[in-house]
């Protein structure tokens, strides 16, 4: 495996919609890979491939408290809640931004995993919310546009701080 350089805001593959994947081969199977390790190196729980400079629908996520991988190859949300959710949510690509953003709190998610088999995968919380600014980096839409409330660098180390305190 490899880490991927990552790209930063702003940047034009950031804001393209992504091609469909149509070849599930070994190249497929090692940017993934290399997707997953290049996100855990930067503290990630997400990965979109245009963050790293592939213009294709593919990103990877881990969910839960198990920290699973999942691979999503041209996912499509089929259906979200009307029950919307405020949460800080960062980005691998803006090193410096943090801030609030509302979406549904339930999803559900129709993607092909790195061998093209179909599967449908339901999500709530915070695991939607991943999924979500994922597909949402396919389709090049970035999560600054959304954000309502933006927090500093040093609000956020004191909200981790304070959580810490009450564990
Ligand atoms: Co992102």
């Amino acid at each position: 495996m490899a880490l991927l350089e990552i790209i930063k805001n702003p940047a034009k593959v950031l804001e393209t919609k992504a091609s469909a994947i149509v070849q599930f081969d070994n190249e497929l199977a090692k940017l993934l890979d290399d997707m997953y390790e290049t996100m855990l190196e930067n503290d990630g729980v997400g990965i979109a491939a245009p963050q790293v400079d592939k213009s294709i629908q593919a990103a990877v996520v881990e969910l839960g408290e198990e920290r699973d991988l999942l691979e999503l190859i041209n996912p499509v949300i089929v259906e979200v809640s009307e029950d919307t959710g405020v949460d800080i949510e960062g980005c691998l690509s803006f090193p410096d931004l943090y801030g609030d953003v509302e979406r549904p709190l339930y999803i559900k998610v129709q993607a092909q995993d790195r061998n093209g088999e179909l599967y449908e995968l339901e999500a709530y919380d915070f695991d939607a919310r991943v999924i979500q600014h994922e597909v949402d980096h396919l389709h090049g839409i970035l999560f600054d546009k959304k954000i309502i409330k933006t927090y500093t660098l040093k609000e956020i180390e004191e909200m981790y701080a304070e959580e810490d305190e009450e564990q």
